[in-house]
């Protein structure tokens, strides 16, 4: 380890919540069959963190179609997924502030309507996990990324982006983008960083839609609620959802501290395109990307 190097002093810390959150990933996409309600899908894979030790780093987001990301469902959703729904079931879980970020899209059913999609994100994943290098450039990422999308003939959504993970800090300061030509930053050796491609047969843009039941605290609440301060001690920074409020004054509290919150709108397909992802937690190794969430062998 040079002194230039970023390893967290906890690293097995990071690497369990990865194996944690791929478990629950893997969870999630079995769950998604025709007629499953979207939050019974949601609560298990949360369920499963929690039982294993974690906590999860933001609420199960399942966002389906031509929502890219940034759903999850609220107490009251009993929306049933269909055949033929693309899925995208995006896990976060933590221990202590040790963060993974991990997803993949399924098609509900298991028809071949959306293989190409899917094989898109995956290939584009695989292609940008193979170009990080300690001190090489977030760039050669980013185009690998592009160049596998579109070799399929889809388009990468150019606003959404992979990022560093920090402690409770899911965005952390850089941003991994799945188009080249965007940023001049270079990895650091002991990096945790989520790469995620997002492909569409749309635009390759997002526009906001409607809140999907998404916020987090900006900062502390203000002092003298302790309703707020116990909620802003479980969550901190990290995105939740109303869905985990344990009574009805918690909710309350969510309610009265709106403007300490930030809203998360769902973000939707500029041209209501179809939109498949597929993300790692990765550490930035000696000599390349370690891929921290990787599908385990089922449990048992
Ligand atoms: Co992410």
């Amino acid at each position: 380890m040079t002194p230039a190097s970023r390893y967290p002093p906890d690293l097995d810390r990071w690497r369990e919540a990865a194996r944690i959150a791929a478990r629950a990933r893997e969870l999630g996409i079995r769950l998604a069959v025709p007629g499953a309600r979207r939050r019974d899908v949601a609560e298990a894979i949360e369920t499963y963190v929690r039982e294993h030790g974690a906590q999860p780093a933001f609420p199960a987001n399942l966002s389906r179609n031509d929502e890219a990301a940034h759903y999850t469902p609220d107490a009251d959703d009993v929306a049933e997924l269909a055949d033929g729904d693309l899925l995208k079931v995006d896990v976060g879980a933590h221990l202590d502030g040790a963060v993974a970020d991990t997803a993949d899209t399924v098609e509900v059913g298991g028809g071949r309507r959306h293989v190409h999609l899917i094989r898109a994100v995956h290939d584009a994943l695989a292609a940008g996990i193979a170009a990080v290098r300690p001190d090489g450039r977030v760039d050669d990422v980013s185009r690998a990324i592009a160049e596998a999308i579109r070799a399929r003939g889809l388009k990468p959504v150019v606003d959404l982006t992979g990022h560093t993970i920090d402690r409770y800090v899911l965005h952390a300061g850089k941003s991994i983008p799945n188009v080249p030509g965007m940023s001049d930053a270079t990895f650091v050796e002991g990096e945790i960083v989520a790469i995620e491609p997002f492909a569409t047969n749309g635009a390759g843009r997002i526009g906001n839609g409607a809140f999907g039941h998404i916020q987090r605290f900006r900062r502390p609440p203000p002092a003298g609620d302790p309703v707020l301060a116990e909620l802003f001690a479980r969550f901190r920074t990290l995105p939740f959802t109303a869905r985990w409020a344990r009574s009805p004054e918690e909710r309350q509290a969510l309610d009265r501290a709106r403007r300490t919150l930030q809203a998360y709108p769902v973000f939707v397909e500029a041209a209501g395109g179809l939109v498949a992802q597929a993300e790692h937690t990765v550490l930035v190794g000696p000599s390349g990307a370690e891929v921290l969430s990787l599908a385990p062998a089922p449990d048992r």
